[in-house]
């Protein structure tokens, strides 16, 4: 089985992540499992990328993402140069373009560049336009965010104790996202990679918070209920996970409700009480989680075993997997 796995990893040499779509279950086995053994062991793996320089441009806000790219690349024995940080520091300020911004970039032969920005599909077309250079999408508007995916699916597989071999144990999971449905590209990207694995799925929102655009399609197809109906359904799921409602991408009607208090929800141990799931959350979080459950045994977001620490793991085993030739495992 493992010898049918890396047969698989070529195939992510020199690549770009810019899609969760990119994944075939066989891929994400392989994932899962060097994420587990750099987890286990990261010492091993310390010069993996010894000589090899990532470029972060970052035109939005980011902790975890900015931070935890960082680290997985240095703590492979990169290094690391930050080209953009989201404080309007580059010429893209005097009205340069995006591709002239980019184009700059590939000329100082970045050995790959991790980008988050506000335009969709970008580094989908950087990585056609500039195919020598590994573009890694750090959350492209409100599209995707495929590392973040692939940081929580390796969370829920730990929580439940399924390791690579027996990810069919995933179809029996029943997952419900909770709060901004519409905006969250976290959301977008874990729903398809669950979806590969037959994880059920329900949406919990208030009506203008529930899917509606074309790239949706893909996540209106499930149970949607209104957000007050989550206790009463909590105790059919096993993840709950929680999104912050993103005011800064709603039109002024929204906005006028949101300041009024109309989208707030708070998940607390009254809620958890009612379910045996975990619970989960992208963060950065507002309102949606009470503190008092942060030490919670089944709060899957900060800890050894939460989507923080994962991401910095899950980070070094996808630089490794794209950056080496001949990465063995
Ligand atoms: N989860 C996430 O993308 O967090 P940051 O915006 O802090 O990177």
């Amino acid at each position: 089985m493992l010898d049918q796995i890396i047969q698989d990893i070529p195939h992510f040499y020199g690549s770009s992540v810019y899609s969760i779509e990119q994944f075939s279950q066989k891929s994400i086995q392989a994932v899962l499992h060097l994420t587990t053994l750099i987890k286990n062991h990261p010492a091993h793996y310390k010069n993996t990328l010894q000589g090899k320089i990532l470029f972060i441009d970052f035109e939005n806000e980011s902790t975890r993402t900015m931070v935890s790219t960082q680290m997985a690349w240095l703590k492979l024995g990169g290094q690391v140069v930050i080209t953009d940080c989201g404080v309007g520091g580059t010429s893209k300020i005097k009205g340069e373009g995006t591709i002239d911004h980019f184009r700059t970039l590939t000329n100082y032969y970045p050995d790959a560049i991790a980008l988050r920005c506000s335009e969709e599909f970008l580094p989908f077309k950087l990585s056609n336009l500039f195919p020598q250079i590994p573009f890694y999408n750090c959350g492209d508007g409100n599209n995707e965010h495929p590392t973040q995916a692939l940081l929580d699916f390796v969370t829920i597989c730990e929580n439940f104790g399924i390791n690579y071999l027996h990810l069919d144990k995933l179809a029996k999971l029943k997952i419900g996202f909770v709060g901004d449905i519409k905006h969250g590209r976290t959301i977008h990207s874990l729903t398809k990679l669950l979806r590969l694995f037959g994880v059920n799925v329900c949406f919990f929102a208030k009506d203008q918070l529930h899917s509606e655009n074309d790239y949706d399609e893909i996540i209106t197809n499930y149970e949607r209920y209104d957000i007050s109906e989550l206790e009463e359904k909590a105790k059919d799921l096993d993840i709950i996970y929680a999104t912050r409602i993103q005011k800064e991408r709603f039109g002024k009607e929204d906005l006028e409700l949101y300041n009024k208090g109309y989208f707030n929800y708070v998940i607390d141990k009254n809620i958890l009480s009612k379910t045996d799931a975990i619970l989960m959350h992208p963060f950065p979080r507002v309102f949606e989680i009470a503190k008092e459950l942060d030490n919670h045994p089944r709060a899957a977001y900060f800890g050894p075993s939460g989507q923080t620490t994962n991401g910095l793991f899950l980070r070094m085993a996808l630089f490794a997997l794209t950056m080496e030739e001949n990465f063995t495992f």
